[in-house]
């Protein structure tokens, strides 16, 4: 298979499937073709994905292609104290002697928020990627609403909530063909225990449909609604953002509607 062509789209197991052996490690460059192939495998079946780039299926070619030129500038940010990418690796039954990259997490840790002179440029990668008018897969003006929209949620109500000293969980992906075996639950717990816990420090992502329950049972919170529409469209896109943080008390249980949209949603208070 050449990597262009689109990944067949397994259907989502409805069960927890056997449990997996995994082990972390912090990603390096030769990761790059991993990270790519497992985001555009494991993003088709995300909202937040779908809705910024809704043409690539039609062009493969230029998905493939800026997606991997994201992950090379995740993996830049990566080699900074900025951005920790992490990925999950399993015994890989085509091939007993190798490991097989499944999963990745990409964190971004203080100060991801604040932005000197200096690392303007590495500021930037850390946010979602600006339109590109030479990419075909992409919708331009739900590029931009997506990132504006996340931009203003974190500034008003996560910088807010929890003030600049606080770790992101920007992205969280599962290989399809392992979903279910817990190895997205291994990334988010390393995460909790190895930068919120010891650096006593609040985690805030915003979630999508198939990322919200494994949040929640991992004791994070909504406690903002995003919400993209473009003036003069129909569509519009609702997520969640949720915070970890010791001792976070939920208040009202999130609710989601069969075509995945959120209803009601939880109002977390941060401890005293
Ligand atoms: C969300 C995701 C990272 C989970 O990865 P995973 O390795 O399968 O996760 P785990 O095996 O550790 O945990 C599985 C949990 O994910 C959630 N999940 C998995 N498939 C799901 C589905 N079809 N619908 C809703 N939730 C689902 C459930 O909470 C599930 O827990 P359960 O098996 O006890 O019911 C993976 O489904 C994925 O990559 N999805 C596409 C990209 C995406 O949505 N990323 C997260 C954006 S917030």
């Amino acid at each position: 298979m050449t990597p262009v062509e689109p990944p067949p789209r397994p259907a989502l197991p409805l069960a927890p499937q056997s449990v997996t052996n995994w082990t972390l490690r912090r990603a390096t460059n030769d990761d790059l073709d991993d990270l790519t192939r497992i985001a555009i495998a494991a993003f088709a079946y995300d909202r937040q994905w779908n809705y910024r780039y809704p043409h690539a299926a039609e062009f493969p070619e230029d998905h493939y292609k800026y997606t991997r030129i994201r992950y090379g500038e995740w993996l830049d940010a990566n080699t900074t104290p900025r951005c920790i990418i992490m990925v999950a690796e399993c015994f890989s039954p085509e091939d007993p002697g190798g490991k097989k990259v499944a999963a990745f997490s990409i964190w971004r840790v203080p100060p991801a928020h604040d932005t000197t002179e200096d690392d303007v440029d590495i500021t930037d990668k850390l946010k979602p990627p600006s339109p590109n008018p030479d990419r075909r897969d992409a919708s331009q003006m739900h590029m931009k609403a997506y990132r504006l929209a996340t931009e203003f949620a974190q500034t008003k109500f996560f910088d807010r909530l929890l003030g600049h000293r606080q770790i992101s969980l920007a992205q969280l992906a599962t290989d399809p063909a392992y979903f279910r075996r817990g190895a997205a639950t291994k990334l988010v717990e390393w995460g909790i225990e190895m930068l919120a816990r010891k650096q006593n420090l609040p985690i805030s992502l915003f979630a999508g449909p198939m990322g919200y329950r494994l949040y929640q049972r991992m004791g994070f919170r909504s406690v903002v609604m995003a919400t993209v529409q473009v003036s003069g469209e129909k569509e519009e896109l609702m997520f969640p953002g949720m915070v970890w943080k010791d001792g976070l008390r939920e208040e009202k249980e999130q609710v989601w509607d069969e075509e995945g949209v959120p209803q009601l949603f939880v109002v977390a208070e941060p401890p005293n």
